[in-house]
């Protein structure tokens, strides 16, 4: 395995950002980062702070799953203290950061799909979990959570080998994780910072995405749909035409395109 041992002087070492990742704390191991930057987040971290480890020992994944992240993956979270309407956005930007660096480090095409899980050939490699506490109209802490399958061999975890892969199993080689995550703290902050100026962030997301025109099975809570993923809408819901012609938008779930 690639030798990229994590510190956090390696991240924040010249890493041309403002805030995201000016402050790093790193774990060989923890239960999960989203838990450590919970309890940094409602101590007041300052902004940006990224909470790292090598290894999760009960990684989270969205709607309550495990997240496997052993040795050769990349977990982190970031804090964030954003306003209320941005929100809906760190999905957005997290995931188009997430694609934009695996192919300045990794040269692979990558592809969103609904609403935040990044493939490469049709298979997942990254995972985003975003967790925030609003009371009202006041966001006290937003984290996102990133997940990527850089350097293990998916060989080793037959359970979801069909459904996932990594990055140095689609290239043969292993990739440097330093690289990865130096290019997506920079490219988190450089969306983030667009977030008042338009609806780029939104655009590129929407736009990019290989679920939209697909006729897809959706399991939102106890209930599935089937239909076409018609568009998906600024609060990153998705719009999903029945095959009765209605068009209905689902907030939270699950999608499998049946194409
Ligand atoms: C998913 O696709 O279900 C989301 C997976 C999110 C995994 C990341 S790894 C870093 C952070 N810590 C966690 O426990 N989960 C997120």
């Amino acid at each position: 395995m690639l030798d990229d041992n994590l510190t956090s002087a390696s991240i924040t070492h010249n890493l041309e950002t403002h805030f995201i990742g000016q402050r790093v704390v790193y774990f060989p191991v923890l239960t999960s980062t989203m838990e450590v930057a919970k309890r940094e987040a409602q101590q007041g971290a300052v902004e940006g702070t990224v909470i790292l480890a090598d290894e999760q020992t009960m990684g989270r994944g969205r709607l309550r799953r495990v997240w496997l992240s052993p040795k050769g993956s990349v977990a982190l979270s970031i804090i964030l203290y954003p306003g209320v309407a941005y929100l809906p956005s760190l999905i957005m930007l997290s995931s188009l950061a997430v694609v934009h660096s695996i192919e300045a480090v990794a040269g692979l095409k990558s592809q969103i799909k609904w609403p935040n899980d990044v493939l490469v050939n049709g298979k997942k490699v990254c995972g985003i979990l975003i967790e925030s506490e609003v009371r009202g109209n006041i966001v006290n802490y937003a984290i996102i959570g990133i997940g990527i399958n850089v350097n293990q061999r998916l060989s080793h975890f037959p359970g979801i080998l069909p459904i996932a892969t990594s990055l140095c199993d689609e290239l043969g080689r292993d990739v440097s994780r330093l690289d990865v995550i130096r290019h997506l703290l920079v490219e988190i902050e450089r969306l983030y910072l667009t977030l008042p100026v338009g609806e780029a962030v939104y655009e590129e997301w929407r736009d990019g995405m290989v679920t939209l025109g697909k006729r897809v099975r959706v399991r939102s809570g106890k209930t599935r749909y089937e239909g076409v993923a018609e568009s998906v809408a600024r609060d990153g819901s998705l719009l999903l035409r029945l095959s009765d012609g209605s068009l209905i938008k689902i907030v939270a779930g699950d999608v499998t395109l049946n194409d």
